[in-house]
């Protein structure tokens, strides 16, 4: 990627449709070749029939209504789920052709927060609907859902105070503190649209996410704290703010309590303005198809996209699948221990568990804090019925052994569930048997930030697991797996191409924000006619679906998508670096790392600092979660004759695969020198 200005300015820039490539093909040929052999578990919970999809023929006979007659099967769930102030006239409306924007529930009427906070502090103000666990294992609130009201109303009314109007947005930049719930509610309350920036972004990001949602208000804290480690947030967001414009108010809160810089006029202090604000406030009547919040995630360019959600569509999802792929019955305490500044956390903290009026975990440390037992110290202090983290935190704890699990007691688990990216088999039997005991399900849920809620996942009581596949769809969705090349549905069973949706789902994202042509490029036009996930996916002989990983340009680190242009545009801010190629390698706790090829000025002299000087700038430029596995400084990088660069060969490389690099023949003069001498070159380094 060329060395380009700051990103800072919102122009717009247009995605072009990934044209589906050989290279591609390659990646999803060899992950299918190395899927794991079968192994079929049949997990009888101890008490099956409670089950709400209680075995496979209730599965079928469900799913099948779904897809056969699915305006009646929405219509109903729909009905019963949700409190609407108003009914809706017609289901669904559109398609998946670029021309038939998709759109559900028409001309219903309702309020998210209504659904998630007062229906449930009518029947039920007792009942807690927030555990919060601090940093420090110490500090603890929980939350009734009648003072969940209060704090919500108090909070709603702080923001119309400030100016805040339906349909403005409010940008979020929050430690996971229950602050960080009601500002959300608030917002839905009011008809806002919320777009929470993960806490661990930097101030360039934060920046450039602020800019492009057109925030005028933000919402923040003095500082976070992060397995005993301190992050500046409003020094981090005062610097944001000095490329923000728009922004007139900025709401601080107070957390960690030490000092920080202030600006008159511009800051205000969230507690002691709510203090002074009334706990009732009427909530606004907003439609099916008004946006209830946007969340930024990494495309194949460098600018992230705003995907936004509708506010009916989405909640019934999200409270639909938390009731079935985690099996909720009334009492359950849920601990899904992402941040909400992901769409886990925004689906499967916040909307899901209080649109089903349960009990939802807010957890704001890691798990190795202060040891390895923090998860299970957790499940075992507040009786977790349902837990739900990423494979990598799973691979990472398996590290440390068994004995960090053992003594605690999980009995009241259930359900045990992963998200993010692909888990592999063993890592699966690790959370099966060491922490489920081998009596609990396992949820191995398939989504996307796009997709609002799961997409294919199995069910307790129903599915059975083979681990490392998200074995079925959930109810309404259809995925199709297309031959990458031809575009054309592969099938039946043994099949292995990309994968995408058919029919339009409650939870699928409605816009870009600000940008619509970006979703009809990105996802609707590759394969005319369906949603297209981006993701290389296999159904085998079962008609289990396994993910064999992205096929576009970006990297899954962690559970985290990372656009490969991103990390490139922060390596070129280097004053010495011309060039960069970053792509994704297999990494024993990450999933994938980064791996990233950097070529530099010919008149900079590298020195003994100067991957240091790299890695800290990209840190500097996205986070802490997007830091360099690998830098390797090469004089030349490998391409074809028109000057592309040749990731497919930078892969097999940073993967160390060097026997099969394949056909050479792309490479223009002297290619395979180039090559030669990067393989040598990354042997060295790894
Ligand atoms: C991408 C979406 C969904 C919330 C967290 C990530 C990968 C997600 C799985 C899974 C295999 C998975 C896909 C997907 N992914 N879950 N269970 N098995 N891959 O959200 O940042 O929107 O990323 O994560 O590649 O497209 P996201």
């Amino acid at each position: 990627m060329p060395r380009t200005e700051h990103s800072g300015s919102p122009s717009v820039t247009r995605e072009r449709s990934p044209p589906p490539s050989i290279e591609h093909v390659d990646t999803i040929a060899q992950a299918a070749a190395a899927l794991p052999v079968d192994e079929v578990y049949n997990i009888s919970l101890q008490n099956k029939e409670r089950c709400h999809i209680y075995s496979m023929e209730c599965y079928e006979q469900m799913y099948h209504r779904s897809i056969k007659d699915s305006d009646n099967f929405w219509r109903d769930i729909a009905m019963s789920t949700l409190r609407w102030l108003h009914p809706f006239t017609k289901v669904q409306g559109g398609d998946m052709h670029p021309e038939g924007d998709v759109s559900w529930f028409i001309n219903g009427k309702l309020n998210v927060c209504d659904n998630c906070v007062d229906r449930w502090a009518e029947v039920a103000p007792e009942r807690i609907a927030i555990i919060w666990e601090g940093d420090d294992p110490q500090h603890t609130q929980t939350i009734t859902y009648k003072a969940l009201l209060n704090r919500v109303c108090k909070f709603a009314n702080m923001l119309k105070r400030l100016g805040v109007r339906r349909y403005d947005t409010v940008g979020i930049y929050m430690p996971m503190i229950p602050e960080t719930i009601y500002a959300m509610l608030a917002c839905a309350r009011l008809g806002a649209i919320h777009s929470v920036v993960f806490a661990g972004f930097s101030a360039p990001n934060l920046r450039d996410r602020l800019i492009d949602a057109h925030c005028k208000i933000v919402i923040t804290a003095d500082q976070g704290i992060r397995g005993g480690k301190i992050i500046p947030l409003k020094n981090i967001m005062d610097e944001a703010l000095k490329e923000c414009p728009l922004v007139d108010t900025c709401v601080v809160f107070q957390h960690q309590g030490q000092a920080i810089n202030w600006i008159e006029g511009r800051d205000v202090w969230g507690h002691e303005m709510l203090d002074g604000m009334r706990p009732y406030c009427p909530l606004e009547i907003m439609d099916s198809e008004d946006l209830l919040f946007m969340l930024y995630t990494s495309g194949s360019t460098g600018k992230p996209k705003g995907i936004a959600h509708s506010s009916a569509g989405y909640l019934l999802y999200t409270a639909l699948t938390f009731k079935y792929v985690f099996d909720f019955h009334p009492g359950d305490i849920h601990a899904c221990v992402a941040d909400v500044g992901w769409i886990t956390g925004h689906s499967y903290i916040v909307y899901g568990p209080l649109c089903n009026g349960a009990t939802t975990v807010v957890f704001e440390s890691v798990p190795m804090h202060p040891n390895p037992s923090r998860y299970w110290q957790l499940c075992e202090r507040w009786r977790v019925s349902q837990f739900y983290t990423a494979p990598t935190a799973i691979r990472a704890l398996m590290i440390h052994g068994t004995e960090w699990v053992e003594n605690h007691d999980l009995s009241s688990l259930r359900v045990l569930g992963t998200v993010g990216e692909p888990i592999n088999p063993e890592a699966w039997r690790w959370y099966y048997e060491v922490v489920g005991k081998s009596r609990c399900d396992i949820v191995d849920t398939y989504w996307q930030t796009e997709t609002g809620g799961h997409m294919l996942t199995p069910l307790p009581g129903a599915i059975k697991c083979k681990p490392g596949s998200a074995t079925r769809p959930f109810f309404g969705v259809e995925p199709v797996i297309l031959d990458s090349k031809t575009g054309k549905p592969l099938h039946g069973n043994n099949v292995n191409g990309v994968l995408c949706f058919r029919r339009p789902w409650p939870g699928m994202m409605r816009t870009v924000y600000g940008d619509h042509e970006r979703l009809l490029n990105v996802y609707l036009r590759p394969y005319p006619g369906y949603y297209f996930t981006g993701d290389g996916c296999v159904r085998d002989k079962d008609g289990y679906y396994w993910i064999t990983g992205r096929v576009d340009d970006t990297i899954n680190v962690s559970g985290h998508r990372l656009g490969s242009a991103e990390v490139e545009h922060a390596l070129v801010q280097h004053k010495g670096c011309s060039e960069a190629a970053v792509v994704g390698y297999p990494h024993s706790v990450k999933g994938t790392g980064l791996f990233c090829f950097v070529t530099m000025n010919g008149d900079y002299e590298v020195h003994a600092g100067t991957t240091k000087e790299l890695r800290d700038i990209v840190r500097k430029e996205i986070g802490p979660i997007a830091t360099p596995d690998y830098i390797l400084i090469t004089p030349t990088l490998p391409k074809t004759r028109s000057g592309k660069i040749i990731r497919r060969l930078l892969r097999k490389i940073a993967a160390s695969e060097t026997d099969s690099l394949g056909d050479l023949s792309t490479l223009g003069e002297g290619g395979d020198q180039v090559v030669h001498t990067l393989i040598q070159e990354a042997k060295k380094l790894t």
